[in-house]
């Protein structure tokens, strides 16, 4: 080897090597990234659905790195062991060629028909038990409808009725029980979406006009991601839910204080309005807001949310409920028993109890509501509400955001 080409060589490893070792230490500062456990990871599974795919996925992956060792080995065997040695041998071209051996031949093609049995034993095996959930389960499943929309997703719940209402409806957070099969029925409104929720069960498309359904599962209590998983446009990356899966006890508590109508907070006499401007604050350009606090525990920051915010003002609520229909919000959304049936967004019945905001974007706080009220578009690009806003000029004041804040999030 020339000395030039052996200091490129040289360099162009080194550089390869450093690479890899930033990326090492890049991630070693990240836990997660070894253990496979990100929030969308399907390498650490949380239900029967989810880990049947998975089972799936590691034979594949054995069988191939049998494969790969195999034919990888022989090559490098063959490479080093038939190489010119000599400058006769070099030169002897072409080198004697080899003429048909029957017993390799066959030999790699059952090794080959071999491999795709191992793999596809598992796999029929997967796609029966995913498809639907087993006979023996069918009588605890629990139906659940799911609507993809341009950037959210609707939950309905066909077994929890309400009178004069219809199903029990909510957004971005689908609560189910854990421990039973739940049956989600996809459907879109507008183009096609995905539902995902990687932990519990693979994808399925929601298309519009087109019925689909899946079956999922979550093993224990707990607070899983969801994605959509079919470019849908501006928004699609950040069209995301949360499952949050719940004890029995828990998932019926929940089931009767979201059929309950939208909660009243009735002003003492003499209480005033006193606008909260401490939590008033000037949103940068582009600033993003997403936060990750949920990671410590998500189940239980959630918990908490189901219950009223200290420091509530009655006053500024019912200011911020007047406000709900005078700007047209109840146009799209609904606040049942609150006089506001808009269907074309959320239902905002009970969207204090959420712990996320814009599909699954940017946590439910009064900073970051309001910074959503404020400029849905910069939060979240090309979305409805931003649209809605300039349509019909609608304007608000902070105060008006304030109050509008302050009742949204009395809505437990
Ligand atoms: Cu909806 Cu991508």
């Amino acid at each position: 080897m020339r000395l030039s080409s052996l200091l490129t060589s040289t360099a162009r490893w080194g550089r390869a090597g450093f690479a890899l070792g930033a990326l090492a230490l890049l991630a070693g500062c990240d836990y997660n990234f070894w253990r496979m456990d990100g929030h969308q990871s399907t390498i650490t599974v949380a239900g029967p659905v989810a880990r049947s795919q998975l089972e799936v996925f590691y034979v594949t992956c054995w069988v191939t790195l049998v494969i790969f060792i195999l034919v990888g080995g022989v090559l490098a065997y063959a490479t080093l062991k038939f190489r010119a040695k000599t400058e006769a041998e070099e030169k002897a071209i072409p080198p004697e060629q080899g003429h048909g051996n029957p017993l390799i031949e066959l030999g790699l093609i059952g090794a080959s028909v071999l491999a795709l049995v191992i793999i596809a034993i598992p796999t029929l095996k997967g796609i029966w038990y995913t498809y639907d959930v087993p006979e023996d389960r069918k009588a605890d499943t629990y139906e659940i409808t799911a609507t993809g929309y341009q950037w959210w997703f609707k939950f309905e719940y066909p077994s929890e009725q309400i009178a004069g209402s219809g199903a029990l409806t909510t957004g971005n957070e689908l609560v189910i029980p854990a421990g039973r099969p739940v049956r989600v029925n996809v459907r879109a409104i507008d183009v096609i979406h995905s539902f995902w929720v990687p932990k519990l069960a693979g994808k399925v498309d929601m298309i519009p006009n087109r019925g689909n359904f899946l079956w999922l599962q979550a093993d224990e209590p707990g607070y899983f991601w969801g994605q959509c998983a079919e470019y849908c446009g501006d928004s699609h990356a950040v069209m995301r839910f949360r499952v949050i899966a719940l004890s029995p006890k828990d998932f019926a508590d929940w089931v009767a204080q979201q059929t309950s109508p939208a909660r009243n907070v009735t002003p003492k006499p003499g209480e005033t309005a006193k606008a909260q401007f401490a939590s008033l604050r000037t949103f940068k350009q582009n600033e993003s807001g997403i936060t990750d606090k949920y990671d410590v525990a998500p189940l239980e920051a959630w918990k908490a949310k189901q219950f009223p915010e200290k420091g509530e003002n009655a006053a500024l609520i019912a200011q911020g409920k007047a406000l709900f229909v005078s700007k047209t919000c109840a146009s799209c959304h609904e606040v049942r028993g609150h006089g506001a049936a808009g269907i074309s967004g959320p239902n905002l019945t009970h969207i204090g109890a959420r712990s996320m905001l814009a599909a699954g974007l940017i946590e439910n706080n009064a900073e970051q509501l309001q910074r959503w009220i404020h400029d849905p578009g910069a939060v979240k690009p090309g979305n409805k509400m931003a649209k809605g806003y300039l349509d019909n000029n609608i304007k608000l004041t902070p105060e008006n955001e304030v109050a509008l804040v302050a009742y949204l999030q009395s809505l437990k």
